[in-house]
């Protein structure tokens, strides 16, 4: 039997590389930088699936564009903001993702972020670095102590739950927006907010970890930010599209959140350059789900998503079904 053609768009961890070589024929991209869309469709013909990154966009006319032979597109990310899903939809191609095995390693970015933000670590490494650090004194280098305070999450998913746990070991009171309320099991002691209004009301400590979308495209606007308490800090390791940036920098500028910790931004590659005038913002380059291990079990579970759909089952990670 023939073995199933695929095209693995990035370069891979080296045990991801060789599972796929046992059970495909793999094209593999190679240079390490992302398809451009033309290229995509280009590629599409001499291959059964794709096992695409956040790096490779697939708006509506690269799907509608895909060759017929296309069948499933494997994503190396749990976020798939970089993909049409109505269009897959449309055309029957499968489109998967990899949740859970990335929550620990993106919910330590996000505690990193709240930490780094609120201890003012921008300002002290770069003190050190420069020599510039000379005295000591009872109000040198104040922060905002994270310890006991309280931590609002909107978004109590896997990474959500995973930002908990790790503010818990920090005896943080957590408190949750979703669109549904998690069984006492999940909560772990949370306190459910079915509105947004009264989360912010309370999160001296605010965290993103819900999914990029239409709907929650600029959640956290002027008036959002205007609801938390004043010096709150702000933490998104979710996705730039939430958060309205100017807003931000307002809220910020005004003294209204003390610090901001992000590993995303509006625009990625690059970030947002008014960003850097601001030490009260510390910033990561989306590196939430960068580790070893965890890079090597997210190609694991694309992989298990293209094993599924060609041993004929269900996909564990279908999102467009
Ligand atoms: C994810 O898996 O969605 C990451 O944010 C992409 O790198």
């Amino acid at each position: 039997m023939t073995r199933p053609k695929v095209l693995i768009t990035r370069h891979m961890p080296e045990p991801v590389l060789d599972r796929a070589n046992k059970s495909f024929d793999v094209i593999l991209n190679p240079v390490d930088t992302p398809y451009a869309p033309d290229q995509m469709i280009a590629m599409s013909s001499q291959v059964d699936a794709i096992f695409a990154c956040h790096s490779e966009v697939f708006t509506k006319s690269v799907v509608d564009a895909l060759d017929p032979r296309v069948k499933i597109v494997a994503c190396y990310s749990v976020g798939t903001d970089h993909c049409d899903l109505a269009a897959f939809v449309r055309r029957g191609i499968i489109l998967t993702n990899t949740p859970d095995v990335l929550s620990d390693a993106t919910a330590e970015i996000a505690l990193l972020l709240m930490l780094g933000a609120a201890r003012r670590a921008v300002e002290g490494d770069r003190m050190v670095r420069a020599g510039t650090w000379q005295s000591w004194a009872p109000f040198f280098m104040n922060g905002k102590e994270v310890t006991g305070g309280r931590l609002g999450i909107i978004g109590l998913g896997r990474i959500g739950q995973a930002m908990a746990r790790n503010a818990r070991g920090l005896n943080m009171e957590i408190h949750y927006h979703n669109r549904r309320r998690l069984t006492a099991d999940q909560e772990q002691g949370a306190v459910f907010h079915d509105n947004l209004d009264s989360l912010l009301a309370v999160s001296d400590f605010l965290s993103l970890h819900c999914p990029a979308s239409e709907k929650t495209k600029g959640l956290m606007n002027r008036a959002r930010f205007s609801q938390l308490p004043d010096g709150a800090v702000f933490v998104n390791a979710a996705r730039g599209s939430l958060v309205d940036e100017d807003a931000l920098l307002e809220a910020l500028q005004s003294g209204k959140l003390a610090a901001a910790g992000l590993d995303c931004f509006v625009n990625e590659p690059g970030g947002n350059p008014a960003f850097s005038a601001f030490d009260n913002i510390f910033m990561l380059p989306h590196i939430g789900s960068s580790t070893d291990r965890t890079r090597t079990n997210m190609g694991f579970r694309a992989l298990d998503n293209l094993d599924a759909f060609f041993a004929g089952k269900p996909p564990k990670d279908c999102v467009t079904s």
